[in-house]
This record gives structure tokens, sequence and C-alpha cells, in this order.
């Protein structure tokens, strides 16, 4: 039987009608049996302060202990202005510290983006991984998911519309069930 793999889900967008919550949910759907796919709220986090290190808030200590107890990450973010949303980056330092409680450090993640624009989030996802090189996270690097997001894509449950974009995700879930299997294998016989 297959283990049972724990993806702590973070998307970089509060919006409730988010199409990177829907590509998020589109892709749990494709995964295999005994994958389970947890999103972690961010839109509580205190805003990171360094004079909370010592005794960090409730909602950072928690979202904290969901990064920990996960097998890996999967980031789906929007592009903000050619970047990551601040909300994002904000959950990332917040998950960072205090120094030496990486949260993040050697949990596989895939990254994915959604836009309403042609470039499809590929600026804000390349500062996402200079952020992620950072956090000793590795991350898959091929191939690379840029949705161009068009009216009724992808729907409230994740449902896809377009078999070509389907297919796409489809295989894009098969490497990255793979890589983060391959990872866990890994990581047991390291000394
Ligand atoms: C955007 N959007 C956007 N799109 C893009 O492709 N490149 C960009 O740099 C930006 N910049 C940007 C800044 C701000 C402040 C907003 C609110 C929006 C448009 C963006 O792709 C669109 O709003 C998406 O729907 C955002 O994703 P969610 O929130 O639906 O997941």
């Amino acid at each position: 039987m297959n283990p049972i793999r724990k993806v702590a889900v973070i998307v970089g967008s509060l919006r409730k009608e988010s199409i990177n919550r829907k590509l998020a949910l589109a892709i749990a759907r494709l995964a295999p049996a005994g994958w389970q796919f947890d999103s972690l709220a961010i839109d509580e986090l205190p805003l990171y302060n360094q004079d909370h290190d010592a005794a960090m808030p409730a909602q950072a200590a928690q979202f904290k202990q969901r990064v920990e107890a996960a097998d890996a990450l999967l980031f789906a973010t929007p592009e903000y202005n050619r970047s990551i949303p601040g909300v994002l980056k904000n959950a990332l330092d917040v998950g960072s510290r205090p120094y030496g409680k990486n949260s993040f450090a050697n949990k596989p993640a895939g990254v994915v983006g959604a836009s309403v624009g042609a470039v499809g989030t590929a600026a804000a996802q390349q500062h996402l991984r200079n952020i992620l090189a950072y956090l000793d996270v590795p991350t898959l690097g091929q191939p690379e998911v840029f949705i161009h997001f068009t009216e009724g894509l992808i729907g409230d449950h994740g449902e896809i519309s377009r078999p070509e974009t389907e297919a796409f995700l489809q295989a894009w879930v098969g490497r990255y069930v793979a890589w983060v299997d391959r990872h866990a294998a890994t990581s047991r016989s390291a000394p």
C-alpha cells in the first residue's frame, strides 16, 4: 500500500474567488489516493515582527507546526506587480523564524500560479523560487506551471473545463508525486 503523504498548500491570495485557490484545488483532485492536500490559512498570521521571536503569537506557532507536520509543500501564487503578494512573503517570513527554526527547511515544494495576464505568474514564481532556495526548500523545476486563466477554466471545486489543461496538470502532478516520493526516500536514507 502506498504511504499517506501530507501536502501543506499555501495560496498567495486572500480573495474568495481566487483563481490560484482553484488551481490548487484542481491539483489536489488530480493527485493519487493517499495524498492529502490541506490548505494553510495565511490571512490571520500577524505581520512578522522580530521582537516576537522569543514568544511567537499563537497563529504563527500553529502555522509553523502545520508546515512541519507536512511531507511536502504546494505554493499556488498570484503575481502582484511582477512579484509575489505581500501576504505570501509575510507567511514565508513567519514560517522561517526564529533564526535556526525554519519550518520550511528541506520540505520539497511545487510552485504553480495562475494569472489573468498572458505571462501567467512567471515573474512572481521566479521571485518565489529565489526565496525558497534561501529557505533550503527544494523545488520541482519542470514542468513550470504558468496558467493563463480564462473565464471558467477551473471551477470552484477544482474541476477543469479544458482537456488540454487537465492533461498538462495531470502530467505535472505525476512528476510532483514521484519527486516528493523520491525526496522522502532520500531523506530517510540520509545520515
Ligand atoms: C494584479 N494582477 C497581475 N497579473 C499579472 O499577470 N502580473 C502582475 O504583475 C499583476 N499585478 C497585480 C497587482 C495587484 C495588486 C492585483 C490585485 C492584481 C492581476 C492578477 O493576475 C489577478 O488579479 C488574479 O486574479 C490574482 O489571483 P487570485 O487572487 O485570483 O488568485
